[in-house]
């Protein structure tokens, strides 16, 4: 099997393509330098030439705040880009993997949210991956959506390493407790995807079971470390922030993915290898 990995540089991409290479799959890995997704027609060669049997589609851009001011390249690139990688894929009936986002729910359900349920995206990040799915639907009658959601990993930055250097440098913590979600790890992520590979075409979520806010994730990190931190709560509004995020965007995952503590685990234990 030859599967083509879009932004295969980026924190995701990096964990997802050894792990497809451990299963016996020929990776064909691009990222903006050789497959800018922006370009329609640079999207449609190297898709046509390398005629891949699946194209797992992870770049994006993926900065939440600057996506408020710069909306024209988050969309340009979350937008468009997925519009030329869904077109050329359809057109060849190559099956389409789109990684999304819980930043396409408002956040005011109470209970975990489930493929099915409506979307309202409170930030344009989050409009933009949900415009991304809609073009994916439309081109392509193969797809998987994987809607992820706090996703860290050892190629990227991220709140887990956010924390650890916090902790390093500071006697006081304060953490935002009245946003609730599940944290992801890549590799969680990219093993979830492997499973859905076997299930019917459609959209999922693919995140780490149970839930947390960020100030009980941070306190998981600093438990699991080992460190005494002076961990306080804060709220949202004393931590202003260009781009709206849900309150509430815990995800069913129908146990595509372990608990969230047990992957933090294993990625804390893997960072002190
Ligand atoms: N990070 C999260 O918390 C989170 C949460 C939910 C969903 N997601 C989704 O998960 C997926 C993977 O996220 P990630 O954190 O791995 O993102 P990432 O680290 O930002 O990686 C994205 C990759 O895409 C590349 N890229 C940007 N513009 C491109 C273009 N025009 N053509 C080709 N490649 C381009 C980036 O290159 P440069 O670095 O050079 O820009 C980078 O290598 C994304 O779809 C994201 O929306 C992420």
């Amino acid at each position: 099997m030859k599967v083509l990995v879009t932004g295969a540089r980026g924190m995701l991409g990096q964990d997802l393509c050894p792990i497809l290479e451990d299963t016996g799959v020929f990776v064909i890995e691009t990222d903006i330098d050789n497959l800018d997704i922006t370009d329609e027609e640079m999207t449609k060669e190297v898709i046509t030439k390398t005629h891949p049997d699946m194209v797992i589609h992870c770049a994006a851009y993926t900065n939440v705040d600057k996506a408020e001011e710069d909306f024209e390249t988050a969309e340009r690139i979350n937008i468009t880009g997925t519009e030329n990688v869904a077109k050329a894929c359809g057109a060849l009936d190559i099956p389409m993997v789109y990684i999304s986002t819980d930043y396409v729910f408002d956040g005011t359900k109470k209970t975990p949210y489930t493929p099915e349920d409506d979307t309202r995206p409170l930030n344009k990040y989050g409009l933009t991956k949900l415009r991304g799915e809609e073009e994916v639907k439309k081109y392509c009658e193969k797809y998987y959506i994987a809607r992820t959601s706090w996703l860290y990993g050892h190629h990227g930055n991220n709140f887990v390493e956010t924390m650890l250097k916090l902790a390093a440098e500071n006697k006081e913590i304060k953490v935002v407790d009245d946003q609730i979600g599940c944290p992801t790890w890549t590799v969680e992520l990219a093993n979830g995807i492997l499973k859905l590979l076997s299930m019917p075409y459609g959209t999922y979520h693919v995140c780490g079971s149970g839930s947390t806010s960020w100030y009980g994730f941070a306190r998981e990190i600093f438990e699991q470390s080992g460190l005494k931190v002076d961990l306080k709560t804060c709220t949202t509004n004393e931590f202003p922030r260009p781009a709206k995020r849900p309150r509430y965007s815990v995800m069913e995952n129908n146990g595509i993915c372990r608990s969230w503590q047990a992957a933090l685990h294993d990625y804390l234990q893997l960072r002190n290898v």
